[in-house]
Parts: C-alpha cells; sequence; structure tokens
C-alpha cells in the first residue's frame, strides 16, 4: 500500500517534468541566484501558501512563517530572516499576512494551558489588552477573533519598524511594509492600508537617530 508521504515525491516528479517541459532552463536558471522582492511574514497554517494564494513563482517570495505571523523582537530566527532579507537581498516590500479565523489568535483569546505555546501566545495576548476595551464592545466571538487577527497583523507591521534593521534600510532606500489579511473562506487577501515606509510612521520613542 502506499503511504501518503510517497504520494509527495510523486507530484514532485511530475511537477519537475512538467516545468522542464515549459522551459528546458528553469532549474538552471533558479539555482544560479535568488532576486526576490518581497519578504512574507505569514502564519505556519497549512492553508495560507504564500506562493499559491499570490500567484508567485519560486525565486519571488522570501518567506518566514510562524503561528499567527508574529514579529517578536527577541526570535533570532526571524530577526535572522529580516536581515538577510532586507541587508542582503535588498526587497523592496515586506508583508506581514495574517489569516480570519486563526487557530492562535483564538487560542490567545482563550485560557486553556497550551504548554510551551503559551509563551508565543503572550504576545498576542498583550495585543488582546491593549485593545480590550473596543475588541469586548464586539458581542460576537467569531467577529472578535478576526478583529483581534487585524490588530495583530496591524501590531506586527509595526514591530517590523520598531527594528534597527528597517530604521537602517530607511535612512538610504524605500521599503515599504504592509498588513494584508486572507480569508480562509474566500480565497481573497484584504489590505488592511496600513502601510509604514518611514521613520516618521513610527512614534519617537521608538526610533534609532544615530545608525
Ligand atoms: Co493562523
Amino acid at each position: 500500500m502506499q503511504q501518503s508521504y510517497e504520494r509527495l515525491i510523486q507530484n514532485n516528479a511530475r511537477w519537475v517534468e512538467e516545468k522542464l517541459q515549459l522551459d528546458p532552463d528553469y532549474f538552471k536558471r533558479l539555482s544560479l541566484k535568488q532576486t526576490p522582492d518581497f519578504l512574507w511574514v505569514g502564519c505556519s497554517d497549512s492553508r495560507v501558501p504564500a506562493n499559491e494564494i499570490t500567484g508567485t513563482d519560486p525565486g519571488e517570495i522570501f518567506v518566514h512563517r510562524n503561528i499567527a505571523n508574529m514579529v517578536v523582537h527577541t526570535d533570532f530566527n526571524f530577526l535572522s530572516v529580516l536581515q538577510y532579507a532586507v541587508e542582503v537581498l535588498h526587497v523592496k516590500h515586506i508583508i506581514v499576512c495574517g489569516h480570519y479565523g486563526c487557530g492562535g489568535v483564538r487560542a490567545a483569546m482563550g485560557h486553556n494551558n497550551s504548554g510551551l505555546v503559551n509563551k508565543w501566545l503572550r504576545n498576542i495576548k498583550e495585543v488582546y489588552e491593549k485593545h480590550h476595551v473596543a475588541l469586548e464592545g464586539i458581542v460576537d466571538e467569531e467577529a472578535r477573533v478576526n478583529r483581534l487577527v487585524e490588530l495583530n497583523v496591524i501590531e506586527q507591521v509595526r514591530n517590523l519598524a520598531k527594528t534597527t534593521i528597517v530604521q537602517k534600510a530607511w535612512k538610504d532606500r524605500t521599503l515599504q511594509i504592509h498588513g494584508w489579511v486572507y480569508g480562509l473562506d474566500s480565497g481573497r487577501i484584504r489590505d488592511l492600508q496600513v502601510m509604514m515606509h518611514e521613520i516618521e510612521d513610527l512614534e519617537p520613542i521608538f526610533r534609532y537617530d544615530d545608525l
């Protein structure tokens, strides 16, 4: 009997054939270098694949995904991705893309002990606390989760702006940070229109002036 994982290897072989039929140099060309214009910060949720939902090909988006698309300033994994994307690949846009119905955000709104994950979800609880009056005014639970999804994306856009990596780039080039939310049930991306592109977009206390 075929194991479920074997299907993936077979799909891969088929995919290689298809690509090579269209362009015999496809992989040779991709292997030489990557020049993506975009850094994607998305949720690990299996239903939000960056390339598929944006109609982009390999080589176009540098990707970082974690539970609930968080930008945590002590996360060396994320910061390494950010530094490489900004300083080496020179991406022009950073996109934080959350999604409605996010399990991470939902869990953060609850009171169950999730073990180690508590520490990660704590960052979302902080966003909740900051906006708790507005959130508690929303009666429908699903609508409340989805509003926190949006507020969380906005907060992560701001967290990116607070990093020295982004602020250093802003000193001498264009770098836009966008906040989007993907609808699992519609397939559509909504731009929250919270783009940040210069130091003036950030409260003075978070600005470094000697970079
Ligand atoms: Co999610």
